[in-house]
């Protein structure tokens, strides 16, 4: 058996070379990581989880028309992506007020927003992706007014088309982030939505009692991780109901 070409290995992913050039397969790790990895352990399940919902995700992004790097799951932990340029930024997309931006402008958790907005962060985890604006990206030349223009659309068509999945399965979509990638097509080139989408990098409320069902689970020790992305997962029917197969997270640091 023939070893496989690591490319990448980040907190939760492994990227592999892929079967054709232009391919990745995209492995989840059950590694959690908190505050730029002050915070560890494996939590037995997630990347199986985070593999399926990414997929539902990036499949339903597709089928709306909204271009992202997803070409079809492999197996349990994998999934064949397109092989992007990613641009050096995180897009977060919020609804309502939480995290860091609550810390920075001193505004309640939940206090919805007056529309969606969007931040972007430089991705550098020894500055711990710093929050800057559209000035840095353009001076530095970290995306073009154009990526820039297309940053905006893609954050906003998948804020619409998470929020709305969300809601049918009584979720409020809090916050996202995204990051999006450069494919080169002839003489042009585009840019589609890349990474992953999963509880790892949403915040998900449920709408009735406030529970989250998502890594801040993890962030602030409020139970197992395993059982509200689960329930993420049994909600948007991507698991079936009588589907556990999870255990206890445990800590390594
Ligand atoms: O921490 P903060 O409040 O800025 O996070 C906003 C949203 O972006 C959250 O849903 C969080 O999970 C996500 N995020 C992420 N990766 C980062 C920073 C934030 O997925 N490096």
């Amino acid at each position: 058996m023939a070893r496989r070409k690591k490319i990448y290995e980040g907190k939760a992913k492994i990227l592999y070379e892929g079967p054709e050039p232009g391919t990745i397969v995209q492995h989840f790790k059950d590694d959690a990581t908190a505050f730029n990895a002050e915070k560890k352990a494996v939590i037995e399940g997630k990347g199986v989880l985070n593999n399926r919902l990414s997929e539902f995700f990036m499949t339903g992004l597709g089928q709306i028309g909204v271009p992202t790097h997803f070409i079809k799951r492999l197996n349990m932990r994998e999934q064949l992506v397109r092989s992007v340029e990613i641009v050096p930024l995180e897009i977060i997309v919020r609804n309502y007020a939480a995290g860091t931006m609550s810390k920075r402008l001193g505004i309640e958790e939940g206090t919805q927003l007056p529309r969606p907005i969007v931040e972007y962060c430089y991705k550098d985890d020894k500055l711990g992706d710093p929050l800057v604006t559209e000035e840095h990206i353009a001076a530095f030349g970290w995306a073009s007014q154009q990526d820039m223009d297309d940053i905006l659309s893609l954050a906003l068509r998948v804020n619409d088309f998470l929020s709305g999945v969300m809601l049918a399965v009584g979720i409020r979509l809090v916050d996202f982030k995204i990051e999006v990638g450069r494919v080169y097509d002839g003489d042009f080139q585009r840019l589609i939505v890349a990474d992953e989408i999963s509880p790892d990098s949403c915040r998900l409320w449920d709408i009735e009692t406030g529970q989250k069902l998502d890594k801040d689970v993890f962030r602030r020790d409020l139970g197992s991780l395993t059982d509200a992305y689960t329930e993420v997962a049994q909600r948007l029917g991507v698991m079936p109901r009588n589907q556990q197969g999870v255990t206890k997270p445990t800590l390594i640091n």
